[in-house]
């Protein structure tokens, strides 16, 4: 007679033994995460990223320091595939925090080129996240749960200087040398407001269904 226990360790082996054969056949075969992929035409030499994080190493203006390239270089040494930046302000009177990297005009072109130069000669990838933090601006005037602010309701206008905004920012960081770009469409930000529909009760082309909510981004 064979007991629940025998039965489950039976059962178990069984899934092992189909485990190590999904992964050892076809398209399936070594995906570790020491593997190499590709995430469209970029290609990754494991599958380490690092995700976004604020760094607060640029200057106050968002200006590349020493350290900022300094940090990015460890990084890349450590042996990331892939790294993303800590968010990045759109406009320059948008900062939702101290020392964020800044992508907001031209002048951040060459010295931004300088720090993906740096990390590509460890052949590693680097994507810029780029955020609007929207505290004064939202998709409609509802108190904003963490910064307690409630914003100015955007109208049309507003939204197309946005979006504007976001990709003229989105040009830079190709010019820049980047291998992508990131939309930082949450934690509260002014895109995921919208998204949201506690933040967002708009009656437009922005509001409403879901469609409309994720219209912006
Ligand atoms: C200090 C700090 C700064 C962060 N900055 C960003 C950021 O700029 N953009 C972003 O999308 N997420 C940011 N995050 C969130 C992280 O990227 C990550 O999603 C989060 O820490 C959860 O991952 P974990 O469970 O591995 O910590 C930050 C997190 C920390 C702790």
């Amino acid at each position: 007679m064979i007991s629940e226990f025998d039965l489950h360790q039976i059962v178990l082996k069984i899934l092992i033994i189909l485990d190590n054969y999904i992964q050892f056949s076809g398209d399936n075969f070594m995906k570790t995460l020491f593997d190499k992929t590709k995430i469209s035409e970029m290609e990754l030499k494991n599958r380490f990223i690092r995700s976004a994080i604020w760094e607060e190493l640029a200057d106050e203006k968002g200006h590349v320091t020493a350290e900022l390239i300094k940090h990015y270089m460890e990084l890349a040494k450590g042996g990331v595939s892939t790294i993303i930046t800590g968010f990045s302000s759109i406009l320059e009177f948008d900062k939702p925090t101290n020392n964020m990297n800044g992508m907001y005009d031209d002048v951040f072109i060459d010295e931004y080129n300088g720090l993906t130069t740096v990390v590509h000669e460890y052949n590693t990838n680097i994507i810029m996240q780029i955020v609007h933090g929207g505290p004064k601006w939202g998709p409609s005037a509802v108190e904003h749960l963490i910064t307690k602010t409630t914003p100015k309701e955007m109208n049309t206008e507003d939204i197309k200087e946005v979006v504007q905004a976001f990709g003229d920012a989105a040009f830079r960081v190709k010019e820049a040398g980047f291998d992508g770009v990131q939309l930082h469409v949450a934690h509260g930000f002014l895109l995921s407001m919208f998204l949201n529909p506690y933040y967002n009760r708009r009656k437009d082309d922005y509001g409403g269904s879901i469609d409309n909510r994720a219209k912006i981004v």
